[in-house]
C-alpha cells in the first residue's frame, strides 16, 4: 500500500461545517437570521427543514420554499446571496447525507427554532427523519447540539423533555430575548437570540452589546 495515499483530507471535508435545522415553531426570523451569520462565518450549513417549518416559513416571513430540496436550496441561494459550496439543503429522507452519519457529520448542530414535538422526537432518539436522525447522530458522538425551543407556555411533559437533554448535554435555549439591551426594533430581538445561539457554538459575534463591556 501507498503510505500516502489517503491521509489528506479533501478541501471540502476540511472546511468547517455545521447542521442547522429549522422546525415547526414560530421564529422562522431567527432561523433565517443564523443560517445568514453561519454563512458570513464561513460554514458550510447543512440545512433540513421540516415540513411544519416550510410552513412557518411562509406565514411569517412570506418566504414559500419547495418540498424539493434543490428547489429550497437555490430559492435560498438567491435570497441570501450564497453559493451552492456553502449550504446544502437535504431532504428528510436523505439517508445518504453527511448528517445522517457520526463518520461524517458536522460535531455541531442547532435546531433553531425547535418545535415542542421535535424535542419529544429527539430526546426519544426517533431517528424517523433526517432532523432526528441527525440530532440522534451529534447525541452518540457526543458533540454538541443546541435547541432554540419556542412554546409558551410549557407543559410538564415539555419541561420533562428539555430536562433530559439537558441532563445530556443538551443546551436548551428558549427563545425568549432580553430586553436590557434596549432593542429598537424586531431585528434587535431576533439579534439577541441569534448572539447567543452564536457565542454558545463559539462563533464569534458582533450583533449585540457584551454585558459590562459596551454598555457602561
Ligand atoms: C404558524 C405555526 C406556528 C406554530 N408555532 C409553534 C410553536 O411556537 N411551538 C411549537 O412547539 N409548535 C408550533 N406549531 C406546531 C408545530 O408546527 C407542529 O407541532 C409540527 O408537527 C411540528 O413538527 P416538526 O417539529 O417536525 O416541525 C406551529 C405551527 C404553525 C403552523
Amino acid at each position: 500500500m501507498n503510505p500516502t495515499q489517503n491521509t489528506v483530507a479533501s478541501a471540502s471535508i476540511k472546511r468547517k461545517a455545521i447542521t442547522l435545522a429549522w422546525t415547526g415553531a414560530s421564529g422562522a426570523p431567527y432561523g433565517l437570521r443564523l443560517l445568514h451569520c453561519l454563512l458570513a462565518a464561513d460554514y458550510h450549513v447543512y440545512l433540513l427543514i421540516s415540513s411544519a417549518a416550510r410552513v412557518v416559513l411562509a406565514t411569517e416571513q412570506g418566504l414559500k420554499l419547495s418540498s424539493r430540496p434543490a428547489l429550497a436550496q437555490e430559492a435560498l441561494m438567491d435570497y441570501l446571496q450564497c453559493t451552492a459550496g456553502e449550504l446544502t439543503v437535504c431532504s428528510k429522507e436523505d439517508w445518504f447525507s453527511p448528517v445522517a452519519s457520526g463518520s461524517a457529520a458536522p460535531k455541531q448542530m442547532i435546531v433553531c427554532p425547535c418545535s415542542a414535538g421535535s424535542v419529544a422526537s429527539i430526546v426519544h432518539g426517533m431517528s424517523d427523519n433526517l432532523i432526528e436522525r441527525a440530532a440522534d447522530v451529534v447525541l452518540k458522538e457526543r458533540g454538541q447540539l443546541l435547541l432554540v425551543v419556542r412554546e409558551t407556555p410549557f407543559s410538564t411533559l415539555h419541561l420533562e423533555n428539555m430536562l433530559k437533554l439537558s441532563q445530556m448535554g443538551v443546551t436548551i435555549m428558549p427563545a425568549a430575548p432580553g430586553f436590557y439591551h434596549q432593542p429598537q426594533s424586531i431585528d434587535d430581538l431576533i439579534d439577541f437570540i441569534v448572539a447567543r445561539v452564536l457565542d454558545h457554538m463559539g462563533i464569534e459575534q458582533t450583533l449585540v452589546p457584551r454585558w459590562g463591556y459596551d454598555n457602561r
